[in-house]
């Protein structure tokens, strides 16, 4: 499907039509997200602010191939996500997404490098050499030497970077994070933000941020708002018919 006008030259990475989430039935459905329209592309760096519970995680979530729409699809470069059988689904959130949850997801039993190693050893990568490469990666968010510790040891916000650098090692073309700076100061959460945004631009990845932290909000090429599960998009991104 084209647009009626072009707008951009960039290249769309994720196109959302309609999508749509609830939970619940009868008196307590919650209609988290709905009717959502969204169009990202690669070599922008794309914000969605909007208050707690107006259904930001759960829409980045249909995104991702985490979680089922009622209704509505999603398209990555294209593909829709939504029909892919669950083998397909596995490979498209391990090869093509980085994913940085709200609540970090970080496996409490593995040593933060080998958290952040977990998806090259998942991609059949040296295990030395993964551990290597996620030191690497650790060093870049400021957590040199923290490898080798549980992440129980950690603070929010170094939880949160090792979230970051698992979410960005294997150099996926589409990185989405939710709420990543929340637990950081000013001064790391723009660092990494600048960090990630250089990455973006220099390998015309697309990148969605989900964020309270104005803080940060000089580094975004677009913000959208969401508000009890609708997404007003900016004028060009429009499209309504
Ligand atoms: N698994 C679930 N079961 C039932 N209701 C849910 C579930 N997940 C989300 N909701 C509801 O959907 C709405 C949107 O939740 P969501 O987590 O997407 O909001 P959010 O914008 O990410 O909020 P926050 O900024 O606090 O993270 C909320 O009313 C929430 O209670
Ligand atoms: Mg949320």
């Amino acid at each position: 499907m084209t647009a009626d006008h072009e707008t951009s030259v960039k290249a769309e990475a994720i196109v959302a039509t309609g999508l749509t989430k609830w939970f619940g039935a009868g008196e307590t459905k919650v209609t988290a997200v709905n009717q959502v329209g969204l169009v990202a592309h690669f070599g922008e760096m794309l914000f969605i602010v909007g208050p707690s519970g107006s259904g930001k995680t759960t829409m980045l979530s249909m995104i991702s191939g985490i979680l089922r729409p009622n209704a509505g699809n999603v398209k990555v470069k294209g593909a829709d996500i939504w029909t892919l059988n669950n083998d397909q689904l596995a490979d498209f959130r391990l090869n093509t997404i980085g994913f940085v949850f709200q609540d970090y997801h970080l496996f409490p039993r593995l040593t933060t490098a080998e958290n952040v190693a977990i998806p090259l050893i998942l991609k059949q990568h040296d295990w030395n050499e993964s551990i290597s490469e996620a030191r690497k990666q650790l060093a870049i968010v400021g957590l040199k030497n923290r490898g080798d510790m549980l992440p129980v040891k950690l603070s929010g916000g170094e939880q949160q970077r090792v979230a970051i650098a698992r979410a960005i090692i294997s150099r996926p073309e589409i990185l989405i994070f939710d709420e990543p700076t929340a637990s950081l100061d000013g001064d790391t959460g723009r660092m990494i933000i600048a960090f990630v945004k250089e990455n973006i631009l220099n390998e015309n990845r697309c990148i969605l941020i989900v964020t309270h932290d104005a803080r940060i909000n000089e580094y975004a090429d677009r913000i959208l708002h969401m508000e009890d599960g609708h997404l007003s998009a900016g004028a060009e991104d429009q499209g309504t018919e």
